[in-house]
């Protein structure tokens, strides 16, 4: 089974071209260190529907098996990950989002404030991560070793019980 992987970028700065992306690359280099061969990137302004769609295009087009996003977790007016999340997911896999906000508050008292969500569409695992580079890396970091089993159970290719 080949272990395909989407990063999706979230920022108005970074599709505007007024700031650098780094965290997308730096979720890249870690997922392509751990197996996963990273089949499409893309930067997004932080609007709803544009974010709705390439989650839909990566799960149903592409087929990928992992969808990685970065940015657009926080408070602020515009941050919608989440819910254009939420609007995309058949079945929240909320322990992901935790473990990661559990790390993540571990490392500092603003780890609370990400409203990061991950979750289940067709054979497609979507795990949001915070903006910053570094936030990002502690996040995905956190979860990096059960991704890959997760997708395994929801391709079905290996028994629930991890036996293997
Ligand atoms: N998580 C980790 N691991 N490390 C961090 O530095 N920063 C937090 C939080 N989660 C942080 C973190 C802060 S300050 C905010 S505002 C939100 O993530 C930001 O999410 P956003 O960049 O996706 O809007």
């Amino acid at each position: 089974m080949e272990y395909t992987a989407a990063v999706l970028t979230i920022s108005d700065k970074g599709y505007a071209g007024t700031r650098v992306d780094t965290s997308g690359p730096a979720l890249c280099a870690i997922l392509e260190d751990e197996g996963w061969q990273i089949v499409h990137t893309e930067i997004l302004p932080d609007e709803p529907q544009m974010i709705e769609r390439a989650l839909v295009d990566c799960a149903d087009a592409r087929g990928v098996c992992l969808v990685v996003t970065t940015g657009g977790t926080g408070f602020s007016q515009r941050d919608r990950t989440p819910e254009a999340t939420r609007a995309v997911i058949e079945r929240e896999a909320p322990g992901i989002a935790e473990a990661m906000r559990a790390a993540s508050m571990r490392v500092t008292p603003m780890g609370c404030l990400s409203r990061e969500v991950s979750g289940l569409r067709g054979g497609t695992l979507i795990v949001n991560c915070p903006g910053s580079e570094k936030a990002a890396r502690e996040c995905i970091g956190a979860v990096l070793p059960a991704l890959r089993h997760g997708v395994e159970i929801l391709r079905g290719t290996t028994g629930e019980c991890g036996r293997h």
